[in-house]
């Protein structure tokens, strides 16, 4: 799998409201080949494209979604605490965000986000299912914080590419290794060590950091051997990746 030394955090979340459709849009925009989203489920089990596990901050409403439905969804606006010129837009099914990363032929890191009270088994398989029917085996890597989810992605799909996703690495992050067969681990660069980034590179898998804002602070880490970064803005890093108004 190659994957990109940039991957927009929740779509080009500097420029367009984090994990919609006009996130992944202003990425594709910008240049990004991939993404990464956030999955989890609404109550009734849709599969949505959603960061918290309330709406309050990014929307014009408030609630757990796990007390909301579908249909509850379709009235909400996620565009306008962002901007108004994002009013309107609508939070995105992950089947619709599947679509439009397929449409725009990018790669895709979705993350299986559990928080508290969702069952991770049940969302790693309703969202590894749909996204394999959509997108190929080399632009899709599926990561998570919660190991029962990536367990259950894991015995879901053998060829499936996995992240393992940390704040700092733990000493441990090797038996997670053996165990589910990653290609890529995922940590806080503000967490990471040096000695824990060459033991998974020699271990032969991909070092992604997250979420990098700050090029000069970040700089020595590419220096070090860093493969790639979460960011809101690419175009912070490199001016090939400036956001283009359509
Ligand atoms: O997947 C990298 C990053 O998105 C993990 O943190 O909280 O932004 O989902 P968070
Ligand atoms: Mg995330």
């Amino acid at each position: 799998m190659q994957l990109p030394r940039y991957i927009a955090h929740r779509g080009l979340s500097a420029h367009a409201p984090e994990n919609t459709l006009a996130a992944i849009q202003a990425a594709a925009d910008a240049g990004c080949e991939w993404v990464e989203l956030d999955v989890q489920c609404l109550g009734d089990g849709t599969p949505v494209i959603w960061h918290d596990a309330s709406v309050d901050r990014c929307s014009d409403s408030q609630g757990k979604l796990l007390n909301m439905t579908r249909d509850q969804i379709g009235q909400l606006d996620v565009g306008s605490w962002f901007s108004p010129a994002f009013r309107g837009e609508r939070m995105a099914l992950l089947d619709e965000a599947l679509s439009l990363v397929s449409a725009l032929e990018m790669g895709l890191n979705l993350e299986l986000k559990i928080n508290t009270g969702h069952d991770p088994a049940a969302l790693a398989r309703t969202a590894v299912q749909r996204a394999r029917q959509v997108l190929p085996l080399d632009r899709l890597l599926v990561s998570s914080f919660d190991m029962t989810a990536l367990e259950a992605a894991r015995s879901q799909d053998e060829a499936l590419a996995l992240g393992l996703l940390y704040e700092a690495v733990p000493r441990h992050w090797a038996s997670d290794a053996e165990r589910l067969r990653p290609t890529s681990v995922h940590a806080d660069w503000t967490q990471l060590d040096q000695e824990r980034l060459i033991e998974i590179q020699s271990a032969g898998l991909v070092m992604l950091c997250y979420t990098a804002n700050d090029p000069e602070r970040f700089a020595s880490w590419w220096d070090h051997g860093v493969d790639g970064v979460f960011t809101d803005d690419p175009g912070l890093f490199d001016a090939r990746y400036q956001r283009r108004t359509r």
